[in-house]
């Protein structure tokens, strides 16, 4: 798809991927709002690239979600790209009594729950345009499980199998529906990861990683492997067992009981 002149919303857009979709969609030409919870972030982001618009919005929120639809719409009527991009990744030993019934899913309200309300909610605006796209960001991690970040793979699978059907049913519409199934990166998604017992990934260059993102876009590829993506895509085919080991070694002793 032609990636100029669009205008573009991307949630959770004041850092790691979502800040780096944003200044490279803003060098091609395109108008782009991003929204992220934390008013400091976006203040920042907005001083930092001309021209960038900002909504607070936490898309764990479907009332935040409706609201932020209204003004965006509003402002922006001929909005016709949606990159449904926050997330968070914890670290989560399921014998730790300490966390209750409610946190225990935020992850999913947050990385699953959030980008599906988000297309009931723009879904109808974009079938409006003459082209539209949504890009849900997924993981290499739903293709197999990381098992000390347990509700994240369970967020990113469901999220991968949500975006299939969804590309199924706009088939006859004019929204081309894309994954971007990113390896570990240099964000601050990882920081808690980093320095743990059996994690020695080698984390990629978030620039590197939206640059093969929007060839990818560019090439109509609905599927998009950047980095060792496509190497935990064969993995998890050919030898699900061994690359659930491989993965199985990081926060082992916390897992442990
Ligand atoms: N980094 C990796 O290794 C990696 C690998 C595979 C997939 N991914 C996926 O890539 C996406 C971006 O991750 P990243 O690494 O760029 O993470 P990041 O640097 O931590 O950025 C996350 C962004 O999402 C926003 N956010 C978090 N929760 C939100 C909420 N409830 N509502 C609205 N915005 C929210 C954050 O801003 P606020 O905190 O201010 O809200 C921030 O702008 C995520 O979906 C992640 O799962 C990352």
């Amino acid at each position: 798809m032609d990636l100029k002149n669009n205008t573009i919303l991307i949630t959770g857009g004041t850092s790691g991927f979502g800040l780096e979709f944003a200044k490279r969609l803003l060098e091609l030409g395109n108008t782009v709002i991003v929204t992220g919870r934390d008013p400091v972030k976006l203040a920042s982001a907005k001083k930092n690239l001309a021209g960038l618009h900002t909504f607070q919005s936490d898309v764990s929120d479907p009332n935040e979600i409706a609201e932020l639809y209204e003004k965006v719409t509003k402002q922006f009527p001929q909005l016709n790209i949606l990159i449904n991009n926050a997330g968070e990744m914890r670290k989560i030993s399921l014998h730790d009594t300490s966390i209750g019934l409610s946190d225990i899913t935020r992850e999913i309200e947050t990385n699953l729950m959030g980008p599906i309300r988000m297309v009931q909610a723009f879904l109808p605006h974009l079938k409006q345009m003459k082209s539209a796209a949504i890009l849900n960001v997924t993981s290499g991690l739903a293709l197999v499980p990381f098992p000390i970040a347990p509700i994240y793979g369970a967020t990113k699978s469901g999220l991968r199998s949500y975006t299939k059907s969804l590309r199924v049913q706009l088939k006859n519409t004019k929204i081309k529906v894309f994954e971007l199934i990113a390896p570990a990166a240099k964000t601050p998604l990882n920081d808690q990861f980093h320095n743990m017992d059996g994690f020695n990934v080698k984390l990629m260059d978030p620039i590197e990683l939206v640059d093969t993102a929007i060839k990818g876009l560019e090439k109509d590829k609905f599927e998009i492997y950047p980095g060792l993506a496509r190497m935990i895509l064969m993995m998890s085919r050919i030898a699900p067992a061994f690359i659930l080991k491989q993965l199985s070694k990081a926060g082992a002793k916390e897992m442990a009981g």
